[in-house]
C-alpha cells in the first residue's frame, strides 16, 4: 500500500523564501501560524541557489527554513527542485535545452528549459534529488515530495537529438519490428515506408499533414517522455523515505500528458486550478469539473488543490480580482468536490520577477491592510472546522469516458470537421453539474460497476476491448449515451470498416453512413417524433440509418432533413442513446431529461439555480455541501436530510437560507 498523507485538510501554499532575506522568514512563519496554514511547498524553483555551480552545493538555507517551519509545526512538500535548470547547466551542455518542430532552441531567462529526453538533464537532476532525499529523510516537517512541478506546462514536447534517438527505442520497445510500425502507420500512404529505425523522426515541421499515427506516438511518446522523468525521482525518494508520501501537481484538463498513466504512480492526486474570474459562472464550472476530473483519477483518496490564487493571477491579458468571498467559495468548492487539501500560489508576493503581480496571501502590504489577508485567515479557521470531512469521500452514478489517447487522436489534422473534445466533455458535464447530479470521469475500459449511467463524447478513438466493454455495460441493464464521432478508429488510428461507429453498432442499433460538420455559425434543427418540440443544432450532422434502434428525433434541414438524429435502442438488459448531432442547451435538456429517467439518476436535492449541492461519506458518516454562487439568498429545503452545520456549529434547519456566496456544510444524522 502506497503511503498516504495524514487525514486532515491541509492549507497552505508556495513558498519561495528564497526570494526574501532571512530577516522575514520568522514573520512569514508567525503569520503561516496565524492563519492556519499548516503545509508549504518549499523550494520549488529553487535548483540554482542549491547548486550554484556544477560541484558546489548550498543546502545550508534550506536547512534553516525546514527547521524554522519544523518548529512551528508547519509541514513541508518539499520539492526536488528540477522544474527550472539554473543557467550553468545549459552553458555547459547546451544539448539539455529543448527544441521546438521548427528547429528553434528554447533558451534559459524562464523556466522549464530543459529536454524531458536528455540524458544530462537527467543525470543532474537525478544527482540533486538523491542528495535531497538523503539530507531530509529524517526531518521531522517533511510530510510529502513534490517532483518537478506542472510537467509540461510550458515546454510540451521536443525534437532535438536526444529525444529523436528516445523516440525511435520507444517505438522499437512498441513495435518491435519496422514492418509491424509500417503497418501500424499506414506508410504505404504518401510513399512514407520506413526501411531502417534511423529514416524515423519525431514529427517536425513538414510541408504538408503529418502521418496521424506518427504525430499520436509522438504524443504517446512525449507524455511517456515526461512520465518517465517523474518514475526517475520517485525511485530515489521511495528508497529514501518509503513512508513519505509522493506527488506532482497536476493541470486539470491539459492535453499533453494523460493523466490517467501518472495517476498510477503518484501517492495522491494533487492539482492547480485557476478559472478565470471574469465569468464567475463559467469559472465555477471550470472549477467542479476539474476537479471531477482530477479526483476520478484515484477516486479512493482525497486529492490537493495544490494551486489556486488567492485573487488575480498575472499571466492572463487581463488579470481580475476575486472579488470578496469568491476566494473562499471556491475553496469551500474544492472540499464539497472530494478535496482535503486547500493550497495557493503563493505565500509572499514576489517583489521581482515576472509573477510580482501574481496575488498571494501576503500581497505587497502589511497584512492588516489586506482584504485578502483577511479572507485568507478567515478561510484557514473555517477549515479547521470542517476537519471532520477529512478522509471522506464522493460517489457518483454518472460517468463521462473520457481518454487521453481518444482526445490526442480526435484533434490531430486532416479530420472531418473540427471537434473540441475537451469543451464537448465539459458541456454535457454542464448539464449534470447544474443539476447537482455527479459525474465521474472514466476509462472506456474500467470496470464500470456502480454506475448506471455512462456518456461517450466524441470518443473518436475505442479499442475493441473498449468497445466490448461498453457494450456489456448496456447488456448488465446500464444506459449508454455515445454522442457522434465515437468509435471511429482503433489505437493505430485506422478506421475500423464496416459502418460507423463498427465496434458499437450492437449496442446502437444503427450505423453512420456519413456526416455533416459544421463550420462555426452554421446549424441545422432537430424535431422530437414525440412532442414535435424544435432544437437547434450545430457543429456535426450524423447520418444514420437504423437497425433496431428507434429514432427520437429528425432532423429538420439539410438534404437529410426527415432522417434520424437522434435514437434510443435496447440492447439486452439496458438502453443504449445516440446523438448523432451538437444539440442546443434546451435541446440537451430535452434529450439528457429522458436518459436520466431511463437510467433512475436524480438530483441529489432540489436546489434553486445556482446552488451546487454534493455529498461527501465515509464508512460510517455522511456530509452535506450547499454553496450558494448567486448574488442573492438563496433557499434550500433540506426534504430528508438532517445534521449539524459544521460551519456555524448549529443543527440545520429544515429549510436553509444561504447569503450570496455563503456555504454550509451539514454533517448528516445517520
Ligand atoms: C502555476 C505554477 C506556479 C506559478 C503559478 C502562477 O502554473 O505552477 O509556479 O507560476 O502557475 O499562477
Amino acid at each position: 500500500m502506497n503511503p498516504r498523507l495524514p487525514s486532515k485538510l491541509f492549507y497552505g501554499g508556495d513558498y519561495n523564501p528564497e526570494q526574501w532575506p532571512e530577516s522575514v522568514w520568522l514573520d512569514d512563519v508567525r503569520l503561516m501560524r496565524e492563519t492556519g496554514v499548516n503545509i508549504i511547498s518549499l523550494g520549488i524553483f529553487s535548483w540554482s541557489k542549491l547548486q550554484p555551480a556544477e560541484k558546489r552545493f548550498d543546502f545550508g538555507w534550506l536547512d534553516r527554513v525546514m527547521d524554522l517551519l519544523g518548529d512551528h509545526d508547519i509541514s513541508v512538500c518539499l520539492a526536488t527542485a528540477t522544474a527550472s535548470p539554473p543557467p550553468w547547466l545549459s552553458l555547459r551542455y547546451p544539448e539539455v535545452l529543448p527544441v521546438t518542430a521548427d528547429g528553434v532552441v528554447l533558451q534559459v531567462g524562464s523556466r522549464q528549459q530543459y529536454s524531458p529526453s536528455s540524458r544530462v538533464y537527467k543525470k543532474f537532476a537525478s544527482a540533486l534529488v538523491r542528495r535531497l532525499a538523503q539530507r531530509y529523510r529524517r526531518h521531522p516537517a517533511l510530510a510529502s515530495w513534490h517532483i518537478n512541478n506542472e510537467y509540461a506546462c510550458h515546454l510540451q514536447e521536443c525534437h532535438g537529438d536526444d529525444s529523436t534517438r528516445a523516440f525511435r527505442t520507444w517505438l522499437r520497445l512498441r513495435y518491435k519490428t519496422l514492418a509491424a510500425l509500417n503497418q501500424a502507420w499506414g506508410t504505404a500512404f504518401w510513399s512514407q515506408g520506413y526501411g531502417r529505425w534511423e529514416e524515423i523522426f519525431t514529427p517536425r515541421r513538414a510541408p504538408y499533414h503529418c502521418n496521424p499515427t506518427q504525430c499520436l506516438d509522438f504524443k504517446r511518446f512525449t507524455n511517456d517522455a515526461f512520465l518517465s522523468l517523474y518514475r526517475m525521482e520517485a525511485a530515489i525518494l521511495r528508497a529514501a523515505t518509503p513512508h513519505i508520501p509522493i506527488t506532482t501537481n497536476f493541470m486539470g484538463f491539459f492535453k499533453p500528458l494523460d493523466y490517467r498513466s501518472w495517476a498510477r504512480e503518484v501517492d495522491y492526486i494533487a492539482w492547480d486550478s485557476y478559472p478565470d474570474p471574469v465569468d464567475e459562472v463559467a469559472a465555477r464550472h471550470a472549477g467542479a469539473v476539474g476537479h471531477d476530473l482530477m479526483r476520478s483519477l484515484k477516486p479512493d483518496r482525497p486529492f490537493v488543490l495544490m494551486e489556486q490564487a488567492t485573487s488575480a493571477v498575472n499571466w492572463r491579458p487581463f488579470n481580475l480580482p476575486k472579488r470578496p468571498g469568491l476566494m473562499r467559495l471556491g475553496s469551500l468548492q474544492t472540499v464539497a468536490r472530494g478535496g482535503d487539501g486547500v493550497m495557493f500560489f503563493q505565500w509572499r508576493a514576489s517583489q521581482a520577477g515576472a509573477e510580482k503581480f501574481h496575488s498571494a496571501f501576503l500581497q505587497h502590504i502589511p497584512p492588516e491592510q489586506s482584504r485578502v489577508f483577511a479572507e485568507v485567515k478567515a478561510l484557514g479557521a473555517e477549515l479547521q472546522q470542517l476537519t471532520p470531512v477529512a478522509g471522506s469521500l464522493v460517489r457518483n452514478r454518472v460517468a463521462i469516458a473520457f481518454d487521453w489517447h481518444a482526445w490526442w487522436a480526435v484533434e490531430l489534422e486532416s479530420k472531418p470537421g473540427r471537434i473540441d473534445y475537451a469543451a464537448w466533455a465539459q458541456r454535457l458535464h454542464r448539464w449534470f453539474y447544474d443539476r447537482n447530479i455527479g459525474v465521474d470521469f472514466v476509462h472506456p475500459g474500467a470496470a464500470l460497476t456502480g454506475y448506471d449511467l455512462i456518456l461517450t463524447p466524441a470518443l473518436y478513438l475505442l479499442s475493441a476491448g473498449d468497445a466490448t466493454n461498453l457494450t456489456a455495460f448496456v447488456a448488465r441493464g446500464g444506459t449508454l449515451l455515445a454522442t457522434y464521432f465515437s468509435g471511429i478508429v482503433d489505437e493505430n488510428e485506422h478506421i475500423v470498416l464496416g459502418g460507423y461507429p463498427a465496434l458499437l453498432r450492437a449496442a446502437l442499433g444503427l450505423w453512420v453512413e456519413e456526416w455533416a460538420p459544421y463550420p462555426d455559425g452554421q446549424t441545422n434543427g432537430v424535431r422530437f417524433t414525440r412532442d414535435r418540440t424544435k432544437y437547434t443544432c450545430d457543429q456535426w450532422c450524423d447520418l444514420l440509418h437504423l437497425e433496431g434502434a428507434e429514432a427520437l428525433a429528425t432532423y429538420t434541414g439539410d438534404f437529410f432533413a426527415g432522417r434520424p438524429a437522434i435514437t434510443r435502442h435496447s440492447h439486452r438488459k439496458g438502453t443504449a442513446y445516440y446523438l448523432g448531432t451538437r444539440l442546443n442547451a434546451a435541446g440537451l435538456d430535452a434529450l439528457l431529461a429522458r436518459v436520466i429517467k431511463d437510467a433512475n439518476v436524480q438530483p441529489l436535492l432540489s436546489a434553486p439555480a445556482g446552488v451546487e449541492v454534493t455529498v461527501r461519506e465515509s464508512v460510517s458518516e455522511r456530509f452535506l455541501f450547499l454553496l450558494n454562487h448567486t448574488d442573492g439568498a438563496a433557499r434550500i429545503p433540506l426534504g430528508r436530510w438532517r445534521g449539524t452545520n459544521l460551519l456555524t456549529r448549529q443543527p440545520a434547519a429544515r429549510t436553509i437560507t444561504l447569503a450570496p456566496l455563503d456555504v454550509a456544510v451539514i454533517r448528516l444524522d445517520n
